[in-house]
């Protein structure tokens, strides 16, 4: 028999069991058999060589159009059988379920942030942002927060290497917002201000599950003629009621910070026991959201603000506290471990 009628024959024959295939696997020990290396299709390209020059292109010719006549028919057969089991040309299967989308979001403390934010610009207060890298002036000096003032020792600071001539510290991770209050009047220098501040604050302190080395507050400042601590009732009121809504109790207690005077805290009923005493607010039915108090003068006249003819009032919400009351979080840890089953559910 000729190379040629080899080829032909060859050919009929593959296509003819082409057409009986019905499985993967039989299209793939198809292909083995008639198109893999170790076919006699191939074995007849390898012996070209010895064949007499005259032959050698014809029958070269004519085996690799055998090749590329199978490699075709053995497409289209993938695609028909494909085609046959899904209804689909693509060879998508449309009965299988769909990948579920991963929709980004924000996370939850960003949220709590954005609502606060918006709460009080609808009360005409703009947001600034200020440095992490603070400076202790800002951080307690200018906050009438003297260098053996024990304030100091209760605001567990992260203090950066670098010294000055005298081999002090002056860097720090700012340890609360409050350092924005003096480093805005210091800049814009003429009440009236009305500002809040959100941002991250560090503090040098053991992790548990209200604790964490890393947190956020939002400080406010509101600086004008005839200011009084009714304003900061009323302000701070009004935020309650939209935040946590119009039935939830607000009581105001006396407490100390070096840069107001009188000094409160602000805490708000129990969601979880509404005042009667539980685990979640240690029994008192109360949960601190809060300090705040009237700007002390020391800190107005600091900036050059003369404290008789302008007054206002400061506060300091502690961020994290608010998505723990509202959703029932009961350990602090969870907002920044990036576990998305806890993420996802904001
Ligand atoms: N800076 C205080 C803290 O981190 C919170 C605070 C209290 C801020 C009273 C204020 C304020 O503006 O008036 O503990």
């Amino acid at each position: 028999m000729t190379e040629m009628s080899v080829l032909e024959n060859l050919k009929q024959k593959a296509l003819g069991e082409l057409e009986t295939i019905e499985s993967a696997e039989a299209l793939e020990a198809w292909r083995v058999t008639y198109l893999g290396k170790k076919s006699e299709l191939v074995a007849v390209l390898r012996s070209l060589g010895s064949l007499p020059v005259e032959e050698r292109k014809d029958v070269g010719g004519q085996a690799n159009a055998v090749r590329e006549e199978l490699e075709a028919a053995l497409e289209a057969r993938e695609e028909s059988m494909a085609e046959k089991f899904t209804g689909d040309p693509l060879g998508i299967d449309i009965t299988l379920p769909g990948r579920p989308w991963l929709a980004g979001r924000l996370h939850p403390v960003t949220r709590i942030i954005n609502e606060i934010t918006d709460i009080f610009s609808s009360l005409g207060f703009s947001t600034v942002e200020g440095p992490e890298i603070e400076l202790d002036r800002y951080n307690f000096d200018a906050l009438n927060i003297p260098k053996e003032h024990p304030a100091r020792d209760t605001m567990q600071t992260f203090w950066m290497d670098d010294v000055d001539e005298k081999g002090e510290r002056h860097k720090l991770l700012r340890t609360h917002t409050s350092p924005m209050q003096v480093r805005f009047m210091e800049k814009y220098k003429e009440p009236p201000f009305r500002i809040i501040v959100p941002g991250r604050v560090y503090r040098y302190e053991a992790t548990d599950a209200s604790h964490l080395p890393m947190f956020h507050q939002v400080e406010g400042l509101l600086v004008d003629k005839d200011v009084t601590f009714a304003d900061l009732k009323g302000t701070l009121y009004e935020f309650a009621r939209r935040f946590f809504g119009p039935t939830r109790k607000v009581r105001f207690r006396c407490d100390f910070f070096p840069f107001v005077e009188p000094g409160v805290e602000m805490a708000i009923e129990c969601g979880s026991c509404s005042g009667a005493g539980c685990r979640v607010c240690g029994d008192t039915g109360w949960l601190e959201i809060l300090g705040a108090g009237m700007v002390h003068p020391n800190v107005l006249k600091g900036v050059g603000i003369d404290p008789e003819i302008y007054t206002g009032f400061a506060f300091g919400i502690g961020v994290e506290r608010l998505p723990m009351l509202r959703y029932g979080v009961d350990d602090i840890r969870l907002f920044y471990s990036n576990d998305l089953r806890f993420l996802r559910q904001f």
